[in-house]
């Protein structure tokens, strides 16, 4: 360990200039207006893989964008770790909210980072995170203490649903050939509550349309005599979630697994302040399915969001106009069993069966992931919580992420791999927010904790 901290003491500024660096190009993957700089980014990614010591590095195309691929192969009886990460970001709109530009990193301190952190879209999520593997990587390789085989695979079309991960997966199965997936991209605690997710949620997308009349009309002339698309859309949503905020849909909860008593115990014990939750998020009360804590409504429980709602006018002032068509972009998270095919369908049927005659539906699905669950007793997760142990000085305790990262599913169908998501972040971090951000203590723990994690995988698969 204390060569691992010398290392980092003696490059902590080279460490942070370089994922500054990687922050300032703009790698959105939902906006083709930045291709060009998607593609970039694979380039510094590779550039970085390279320098840091790694063989056979390569931007490797898809059908979108690429995806890189790194290695280093020290001796085939080691084990062999697959570390899984995503250079590109969510778009940064709305641009207004960000107190100093998103792809101009800038450094400040927060009552939650008092040693600063960096400002920046894509700086936790997931930039930051994926950089922190290059540089323990690089630490590794010029301390001669690599312990396992190295296999990076840094894709760019995560934020978009990773719908040419899975191609890339199966005809790439010898290549990726691996004992574990390493993955940080997901979140701890608090900086003085190391945990592991041992579990992140599905998402089933979808997009609706509701047309009434053919045309745009006059609201006072056809108002009250004929549907308006956008009050029966919101109806129609209004309906989805009953008194007690569970969801009416039928059969939603058909495939949920109940979590046993004994483990919604031992979530219950995880820290968490609500009254802090509520004062971060300025809210007066928090809201959710009854009978689950909050901690459980974005663990365990699946849920029914509107993303995105759209329609009629919404100029300056105000024009009296009946619309033709309202939209709405519709998210649900699942958890495991549920797969989002099957909650996909039945939220089709059901939303074309609430829809009044006076309007028309449809529903457009987007991509879709699924939940899954990590195991807890595996060499891997030993191997992650007692290096966490280490550099945090406690143990860490195992959580439930709520966001989803659909190639996890993957990786297990396709090359039955199992992940460990040993993640750095914060879930106050504005992930996929305005003022996105990730503290130095964050990073630097990170990149301190990824050696002792390959050291003891290694060790615990002897
Ligand atoms: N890194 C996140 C997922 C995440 C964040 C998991 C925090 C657990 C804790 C990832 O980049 C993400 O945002 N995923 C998307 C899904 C994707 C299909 C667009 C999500 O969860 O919305
Ligand atoms: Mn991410
Ligand atoms: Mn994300």
């Amino acid at each position: 360990m204390e060569q691992i901290n010398n290392y980092i003491n003696s490059n902590k500024d080279r460490f942070l200039n370089e994922l500054l660096d990687f922050l300032r190009i703009p790698s959105i993957s939902a906006d083709s207006a930045y291709s060009a700089d998607v593609m970039k980014t694979a380039e510094f990614v590779k550039d970085k893989l390279m320098a840091a010591g790694a063989d056979k590095v390569e931007v490797c195309a898809t059908a979108g964008y690429p995806i890189v691929y790194g290695e280093k192969m020290i001796d085939p009886s080691l084990p062999t770790v697959l570390v899984y990460g995503h250079y590109d970001v969510q778009p940064a709109t709305p641009l207004e909210l960000w107190e100093t530009p998103p792809f101009e990193p800038t450094i400040r301190k927060t009552a939650v980072h008092p040693d600063g952190a960096i400002f920046a879209r894509g700086a936790c999520d997931d930039k930051g995170q994926v950089y922190m593997h290059i540089k323990a990587f690089e630490l590794m390789m010029q301390t001669n203490t690599l312990a396992c085989n190295v296999k990076f695979m840094i894709e760019g079309e995560e934020e978009v649903g990773s719908s040419n991960l899975g191609i890339f997966v199966k005809a790439n199965k010898e290549r990726l050939k691996a004992d574990v997936v390493l993955i940080s991209d997901t979140s701890i605690v608090a900086n003085d509550t190391p945990s592991i997710d041992c579990g992140l949620r599905g998402l089933s997308y979808v997009e609706v349309e509701v047309t009434g009349p053919n045309r745009d009309l006059h609201s006072g002339v056809y108002g009250g005599a004929v549907a308006n698309p956008i009050n029966i859309l919101a109806k129609m949503i209004a309906s989805m979630h009953d008194e007690n905020n569970h969801i009416t849909i039928p059969g939603f909860y058909n495939n949920v697994l109940d979590v046993s008593a004994e483990d919604r115990a031992d979530m219950a014990k995880t820290p968490f302040d609500l009254e802090e939750y509520k004062k971060d998020l300025e809210v007066a009360d928090v809201w959710g399915e009854k009978g689950f804590s909050s901690i459980e409504r974005t663990g365990i429980r699946p849920t029914l969001d509107v993303n995105g709602i759209w329609g009629g006018y919404i100029g300056e002032g105000a024009k009296t106009v009946l619309p033709s068509k309202a939209f709405a972009k519709i998210s649900m998270r699942l958890v495991p069993n549920q797969t989002s095919d099957e909650i996909t369908e039945i939220f089709k049927k059901h939303f074309e069966s609430i829809a009044p005659a006076s309007v028309k539906v449809e529903v457009r699905p987007h991509h879709g992931g699924e939940p899954v669950l990590t195991p807890t007793d595996s060499v891997a997760f030993k191997a992650a919580s007692k290096a966490m142990e280490q550099t945090y000085g406690k143990k860490p305790i195992p959580t439930r992420g709520g966001g989803s990262i659909p190639i996890v599913a993957l990786f297990e169908k396709e090359l039955g791999l199992k992940s460990v998501l040993m993640g750095f972040g914060l879930d106050s971090d504005a992930l996929h927010s305005p003022n996105e951000h990730y503290g130095l203590f964050n990073y630097y723990k990170g990149i301190e904790t990824i050696p002792l994690f390959h050291k003891y995988f290694a060790e615990f698969s002897k």
